[in-house]
């Protein structure tokens, strides 16, 4: 049997076509997309649907887990966490360090994504202190405690390193827990885009009601 393509495969999905019929006045429809069609990386529910719409949609699902990355160099990775973030409606990405970076590997999902600076991990750590978040620390260093077996706590903060030295010691410092995923090949890490999508489920399979998932 063959499969078409999934619902959400950027480049590969054909999207839909312009409006048939008379027009909706909903406005959460986008007057140009309802002319001209729509093939953006969108799942089928928000087919036509303007961005701000569609962001005010899912803020009203978002979940209390906050992620951060920390001076992470390589772009595509930060695309990579951005877009997998996207996927399980997390309330905040904070990229700590370079405020610019190639969006290119996130495929336009940071347009719906809340997005946070942090000039410093110190910065970092004061926002979390503030919004009331346990920050934990996503690295296999010692003194990390397997994710297999840990319960995530629901308000948090999960930092993942960057590629080479991974987290930095003030975030091991500052962490109230450190988790690591548990590996058995021969490789000393796995990439920092994995280890944040692998984490990101654990709390999802932890916290979310998975009844609402697309
Ligand atoms: C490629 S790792 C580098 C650091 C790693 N500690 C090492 O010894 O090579 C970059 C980031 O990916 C994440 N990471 C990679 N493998 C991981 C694992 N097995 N457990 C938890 N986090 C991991 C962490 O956030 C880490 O800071």
């Amino acid at each position: 049997m063959s499969l078409g393509p999934g619902p959400t495969e950027w480049g590969e999905t054909p999207g839909v076509g312009p409006w048939a019929g008379s027009l909706p006045d909903d406005p959460r429809y986008d007057p140009e997309l309802l002319r001209d069609g729509d093939t953006r990386n969108v799942v089928d529910a928000y087919r036509y649907w303007t961005r701000e719409a569609i962001i005010a949609d899912i803020d009203q699902r978002r979940h209390a887990l906050h992620i951060a990355i920390e001076n992470f160099g390589s772009d595509a990775n930060i695309g990579t966490v951005v877009r997998t973030a996207n996927a399980f409606a997390v309330h905040t990405v904070h990229i700590v360090g370079r405020r610019r970076w190639n969006r290119r590997g996130a495929m336009v999902t940071d347009r719906y994504q809340r997005l946070q600076h942090h000039d410093s991990t110190a910065e970092l750590l004061d926002f979390a202190r503030g919004a009331g978040l346990s920050v934990v620390a996503v690295d296999n260093v010692p003194g990390s405690v397997p994710l297999e077996t840990t319960v995530l706590p629901r308000d948090c903060l999960l930092v993942f390193g960057q590629e080479g030295p991974g987290i930095t010691p003030e975030i091991s410092a500052g962490a109230e827990l450190t988790v690591s995923i548990a590996q058995f090949g021969s490789t000393r890490s796995i990439n920092a885009g994995v280890a944040a999508g692998i984490a990101m489920h654990a709390w999802i399979r932890t916290h979310a009601d998975v009844t609402g998932a697309w």
